[in-house]
């Protein structure tokens, strides 16, 4: 387990969203910015619009986890539910407008579903944000990799059916057992800047079974590789965007079941919004929980003085 994360703390509701600011310490191994470095975003290639505060400087994420599509398909309770989470999605993609979507993992209850079509419902769960044309990116938790569908299976057909999804899949040897959904979106202040001031990074949890007869666990932690392939990336981004410092934030998204919290009959259902109010990373950011009905609950600025 990254020691990073164990700071990480699950949040209340179906919106779920563990997320952390990540001290920005990892020391610059070369010189500044140099014109002709190579350009380490990934993005333009795969071709995808920059990713980009709004023209007044603020940049806002609304964080839907738990979603668990296709839960139990045989009784009418089931779809009822996916029905539901469509429409809430809609209801608070419609309200919030955010610049970017988190689906913070469990996309899918992977147990419940059939070797044949499981990967058809993540055609469902991003309908919403295509629609929206949103920019967003999944992590998968531990439902999501079962007999019959695994992390890297839903991404592949998540890349396939949304043009705006932003999900990678990280190199050879990082992520260890089922864990391949670790990646990082650069986020610019404007669509021209030489560099992004904040990264979101995304870690695969991993967990659930194998898809294998004997249905072996996998471990439900993040892979120790990840840790020293953040310090490479950090280490990379530092010599073609110059130190982090205080120039460039980050924000982390990982699944962590909130075992004990599901569906309090007094807490309905929610998502996590954060938004950024200006471009600085000092400023922190604010975050609070949206409920289905529009009712707001904990607002938190998470800055420098946060928890003090
Ligand atoms: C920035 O623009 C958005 C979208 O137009 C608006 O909702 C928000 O209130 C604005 N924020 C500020 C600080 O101007
Ligand atoms: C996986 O899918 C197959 C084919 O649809 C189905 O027969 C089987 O019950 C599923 N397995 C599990 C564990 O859900
Ligand atoms: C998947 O296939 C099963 C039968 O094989 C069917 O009962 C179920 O409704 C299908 N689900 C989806 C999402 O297509």
């Amino acid at each position: 387990m990254l020691s990073i994360l164990s700071l990480l703390g699950a949040c209340a509701l179906v919106s779920g969203a563990p997320f952390l600011q990540i001290p920005t310490n990892v020391q610059s191994p070369a010189a500044n910015a140099n014109a002709h470095a190579p350009n380490i975003d990934p993005y333009p290639a795969l071709g995808k619009p920059r990713v980009t505060f709004k023209a007044n400087g603020t940049f806002k994420l609304t964080v839907f986890s738990d979603l668990h599509f296709g839960e139990n398909p045989w009784d009418n309770w089931g779809p009822q539910q996916d029905v539901n989470s469509l429409q809430l999605m809609n209801t608070v993609l419609g309200d919030e407008k955010p610049d970017y979507v988190v689906i913070n993992g469990d996309l899918i209850t992977g147990e419940n579903t059939f070797r044949e079509n499981s990967t058809t419902l993540v055609d469902e769960i991003v309908g919403p944000l295509n629609a929206a044309r949103i920019p967003f990116s999944s992590t998968h938790g531990n439902h999501d990799n079962q007999a019959n569908i695994t992390h890297l299976e839903e991404i592949q057909r998540e890349l396939r059916v949304a043009p705006l999804s932003y999900t990678r899949i990280a190199p050879k040897g990082v992520g260890g057992e089922e864990g391949p959904g670790n990646y990082w979106v650069p986020v610019y202040r404007n669509d021209k800047d030489h560099a992004p001031i904040l990264i979101l990074w995304f870690f695969d949890s991993r967990g659930g079974f194998s898809p294998n007869p004997d249905s072996v666990p996998v471990p439900d932690w993040v892979d120790s590789s990840v840790a020293s392939w953040i310090e490479s990336e950090s280490a990379a981004m530092e010599a073609v965007w110059g130190p982090a410092d205080e120039a460039r934030g980050a924000v982390a998204f990982v699944h962590i079941p909130p075992y004990g919290g599901y569906s309090d009959s007094t807490w309905g259902h929610g998502v996590r919004n954060l938004i950024f109010h200006t471009p600085d990373p000092k400023a922190g950011v604010e975050t609070w929980i949206r409920l289905e009905d529009g009712e707001q609950r904990a607002r938190v600025v998470l800055d420098e003085g946060y928890g003090r």
